[in-house]
């Protein structure tokens, strides 16, 4: 069992229906279909067999030593319009949820990212969408993506829906004018469409019975500090009462989409002290009150049932690319020097800055895909497909509407979100979605826990 309090209310109601089963079993009635919250099931990881995207899958497989985890199961991102009905590159929704069923699959994870203004606070993966188009994101994004969804031939499939990577977290910590904050997250905050966009995909993804919905929480780097941790929740809490939105659509929660944050740091504790001096103070830590994914999902969970989430919301982990082994990966604590020589000398993530995000340098496959690995934890998912580029390290020219961000060129010395530290990004990489080849070979090699076949 994931939870660790008392039997889930959605638990409850399952097995009250299964006992009026049982007691008309002698009779020939026909029960009506169940209601849709009853229909979902606690956790829609346990037992199931996700789809694996062939594209990805080919991609992966064409390179040396790929096909090690080629058959892993990853999210499909709908990140335009075009992406509905296909592009040149990628199939459309329907068709893959058709090669879903063809391999028989019963889990479907697709990413809902379209929103107007989308990704304020940085340029990579700026979308089609100007800030005032809400109207276009409801009526020729979210509501086409529902009518598939709700598509009687996908019943059998339990379809998990990742809500709009970053949004919400720009609106807690880089829209109020503090140091890192941008006109474009401002504007977006106040003309709510973020919150109204959030809320309309909640509530029409939710009226549909197998749809699994699950809103993305950034990461322990971005929220983890007191001032950002409740004020998100809450910012969470208003946008699924926004457009009609419920508790009740919303299943659970996701951190670490697209992101490199360490699952677990196994050398230090965010408790653990130097010479008197706690790690929070440390360079690394900086005041967090987390310093793994792990804890941060643990405890902002706790923290979103308090705001007002169901009891028995479960969380997400992408462990795409948060795996940090390979020859650098520490093998026990640093030396009781000093707090940062005792942080920096222990920990897995190696990046240059917790708030660097774009292709990092080091970083390695992280967790396969598991259900219900921990408790309050429904699975490691892969978000991010492994390969696939968060943004270009050069500006290129494009009809994604992608700009340069320059956290993603490796000669950029930083912003105040990353506290004007270099970028810690590779090389050479292409637009944001676009495979990279050198970043795949090398999130290979440093896959942590190691991959068959291959040494620590
Ligand atoms: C890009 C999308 C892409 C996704 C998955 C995002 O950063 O903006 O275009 O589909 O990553 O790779």
């Amino acid at each position: 069992m994931r939870r660790t309090g008392t039997t889930s209310h959605r638990a409850h109601r399952r097995s009250a229906a299964l006992c009026a089963l049982a007691l008309g079993a002698a009779l020939t009635v026909t029960l009506p279909a169940p209601a849709s919250a009853a229909a979902r099931v606690d956790n829609p990881y346990a037992g199931a067999t996700a789809y694996v995207n062939p594209d990805w899958s080919a991609r992966a497989s064409a390179e040396p030593g790929g096909s090690v985890i080629a058959d892993e199961p990853s999210f499909v991102w709908m990140d335009r319009i075009a992406a509905i009905a296909g592009t040149s590159g990628a199939r459309g929704l329907r068709a893959h949820l058709d090669t879903a069923l063809a391999q028989g699959a019963d889990l479907f994870q697709v990413v809902i990212y379209d929103l107007p203004g989308r990704d304020c606070a940085a340029l990579a993966s700026n979308g089609e969408l100007g800030a005032t188009e809400i109207d276009r994101y409801k009526n020729e994004y979210i509501d086409p993506i529902a009518s598939i969804l709700a598509d009687p031939a996908y019943a059998s499939l339990r379809i998990v829906a990742l809500i709009e990577p970053d949004s919400l977290p720009n609106l807690v910590t880089n829209a109020g004018g503090s140091d890192g904050s941008t006109a474009a997250c401002a504007t977006m905050k106040a003309n709510g469409n973020y919150e109204k966009g959030v809320g309309y995909a909640l509530h029409t993804l939710g009226a549909i019975p197998n749809v699994y919905n699950y809103v993305d929480a950034a990461h322990h780097g971005w929220l983890g500090w007191d001032s950002n941790f409740v004020p998100a929740a809450q910012e969470f809490r208003k946008a699924a009462a926004t457009e009609g939105a419920a508790v009740s659509d919303v299943h659970g929660f996701i951190v670490n989409t697209a992101n490199y944050s360490s699952l677990k740091e196994p050398y230090f504790k965010v408790t653990d002290a130097v010479n008197g001096t706690t790690v929070r103070q440390s360079k690394w830590v900086d005041w967090n009150y987390y310093v793994d994914e792990l804890s941060f999902a643990q405890a902002l969970r706790t923290e979103l049932v308090r705001q007002g989430f169901a009891p028995d919301i479960g969380m997400l982990v992408d462990t795409a690319r948060n795996g940090w082994g390979g020859s650098a990966r520490p093998g026990a604590a640093g030396p009781q020097t000093s707090v940062d020589a005792y942080v920096d000398g222990g920990r897995v993530d190696r990046r240059i800055h917790a708030g660097n995000w774009c292709n990092q340098s080091g970083a390695g496959i992280g967790e396969r895909p598991t259900a219900a690995p921990e408790p309050g934890i429904d699975a490691y998912v892969w978000a991010k497909p492994p390969g696939e580029s968060d943004g270009n390290s050069q500006p290129v020219d494009n009809d994604e509407g992608k700009g340069f961000d320059r956290m993603c060129d490796p000669t950029y010395t930083g912003n105040g979100r990353n506290g004007y530290n270099p970028s810690g990004a590779l090389p050479g990489a292409p637009l944001a979605g676009h495979w990279f080849s050198a970043q795949f070979q090398e999130l290979l090699r440093n896959a942590y826990p190691p991959l068959n076949g291959q040494g620590a």
